[in-house]
């Protein structure tokens, strides 16, 4: 018994070794970024830097928590594949079609409260969107969205 608890403190000491890359830019707000391509409203600025950014752009803020495995390898993972999705610093390089489909699927995403992700927000709560922000948010990703089509 001893002998296999010793073995889950060393195996959680050994994969503490291990350290995914981490998604951090220190240079300033990207030609390509969203802000750039638009004028947005104060409230959509901060509702997408305070809970899309840290895995929707080029940099994420890392809780101390973060540093801990497995829980260092699981958000690795949100973080890329939120990026490959969807990454608000490359706004400008998307094609128009593509901008228009993201918007889209931005309103459905925050309509649906599938975004942010739950498993961030009970971490974050903070970025929890309230009825307002989500109600200001589709309106805006909607009008974005029917201006682009035209
Ligand atoms: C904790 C990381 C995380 C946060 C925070 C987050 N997302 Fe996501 N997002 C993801 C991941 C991962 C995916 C990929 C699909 C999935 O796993 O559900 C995704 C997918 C999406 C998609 C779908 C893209 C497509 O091509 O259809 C949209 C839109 C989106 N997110 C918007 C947002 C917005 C807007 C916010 C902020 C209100 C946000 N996300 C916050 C991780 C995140």
């Amino acid at each position: 018994m001893k002998n296999i608890l010793l073995g889950f403190v060393l195996i959680f000491l050994l994969i503490q070794l291990i350290q995914p890359a981490r998604n951090i830019d220190y240079g300033q707000v990207p030609s390509t970024d969203i802000s750039k391509v638009y004028k947005l409203p104060k409230n959509v600025q901060s509702i997408l830097t305070n809970s899309c950014y840290d895995c929707h752009s080029n940099s994420t803020h890392y809780p101390f928590y973060s540093y801990i495995q497995p829980l260092s390898y699981y958000l690795e993972k949100h973080i890329k594949k939120g990026k490959e999705e969807l990454n608000f610093n490359e706004w400008s390089s998307y094609s128009r079609r593509k901008q228009v489909n993201k918007l889209n699927s931005i309103a459905n995403q925050i309509q649906q409260k599938k975004m942010p992700l739950t498993s961030y927000t009970y971490l974050h709560p903070e970025a929890k969107l309230s009825e307002k922000q989500i109600e200001e948010m589709v309106r805006w990703a909607e009008q974005m969205q029917a201006e682009n089509e035209k």
